[in-house]
């Protein structure tokens, strides 16, 4: 609404693009050269998500990778009509081109409508030709801005270290025109990125903070689960009190497993996210049970 407190949040970017172009090989890249690893975690740390900081128009911004890859993102966004991507990096292998896991992933982000920023990879290689790889793209109604069009295409090496900064600028200038923004001053929501079951501490899930901020103690629904909030881990392992929006944290406390995918929701009573965890829980052994006698009635 009007009272609302919109601050701008940094964007959460997935990595698409067709086999062995380098997708892994640039988020890890990324991630080298970006996160000193000398914290609790440091860079060993692995909740599926992790932030950068990078100097732009002189103050310091963040940009938080998932890495889930991003065929799965866009699936289960498209499951469940929720987006947790803002900006896509197609990757494509500048001695390979356009194949067809790119084009694949073209569709799935327009049909998302989720902004595409070009990585043309391996430019270091033998044979390797970012003007064709252009080309290729105009094909498919990427047209690069040097050429007219409104597609940003940036020339690196993943292996090499080369222009990874020149990537992450253009990442915040798209995520500036997209006009990200949440409200920290409410109660948290967002979407379960990853969820396990630790022999030790009970189900650990990964949460991607969409909106609002996350606190240790708040009552949480997530799927047909619930819980208190008991301790949260940043991506670089610290100990935190509190997720602001685009950022992801593991955190302990939910009762059952819950499924990636899945949103959750804090409240400010927890007798309100056990009733509504209650309920969903309900609604599914419902649906469960529907699906066993239709397929018994054919
Ligand atoms: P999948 O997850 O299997 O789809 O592959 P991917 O897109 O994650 O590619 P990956 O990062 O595994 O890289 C595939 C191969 O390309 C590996 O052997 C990498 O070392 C190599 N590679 C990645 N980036 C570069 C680069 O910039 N230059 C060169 N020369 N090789 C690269
Ligand atoms: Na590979
Ligand atoms: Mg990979």
């Amino acid at each position: 609404g009007d009272l609302e407190h919109l601050h701008r949040r940094p964007p959460v970017v997935t990595i698409m693009g067709h086999v062995d172009h380098g997708k892994t090989t640039l988020l890890d890249a990324i991630r080298k050269t970006k996160i000193v690893d000398s914290e609790a975690g440091g860079i060993t740390q692995h909740i599926g998500a992790y932030h950068v900081d990078v100097e732009h128009d002189e103050k310091t911004q963040q940009i938080v990778f998932l890495d889930t890859p991003g065929h799965e993102a866009f699936t289960a966004m498209r499951a469940r009509g929720t987006k947790v991507t803002d900006i896509a990096i197609l990757v494509v292998a500048a001695d390979d081109g356009v194949r067809p896991q790119t084009i694949e992933a073209i569709s799935h982000a327009k049909a998302a409508e989720v902004p595409i920023v070009v990585a043309i990879n391996k430019i270091d290689k033998e044979g390797a030709s970012p003007d064709r790889v252009k080309q290729e793209l105009m094909e498919h109604g990427l047209v690069p801005e040097e050429w007219g069009g409104d597609t940003i295409m940036v020339p690196v090496s993943a292996i090499q270290g080369e222009n990874l900064d020149g990537l992450l600028e253009m990442l915040l200038l798209v995520s500036e025109i997209e006009e990200l923004s949440a409200n920290p001053d409410r109660l948290a929501r967002g979407t379960i990125i990853e969820a396990h079951l630790d022999k030790s501490r009970g189900p650990v899930a990964t949460l991607l903070v969409q909106n609002g901020t996350l606190r240790v103690g708040d009552a949480v629904v997530a799927g047909a689960t619930m819980g208190k909030v008991r301790a949260m881990v940043d991506d670089r392992g610290e100990r935190v009190e509190e997720a602001l929006p685009s950022f992801a944290v593991e955190v302990l406390g939910l009762s059952e497993l819950p499924s990636a995918g899945d949103e959750f929701e804090c409240m400010a009573e927890e007798k309100e996210a056990r009733a509504i965890a209650n309920s969903r829980a309900a609604d599914q052994r419902e649906t469960r049970l529907q699906q066993a006698l239709a397929s018994r009635r054919v």
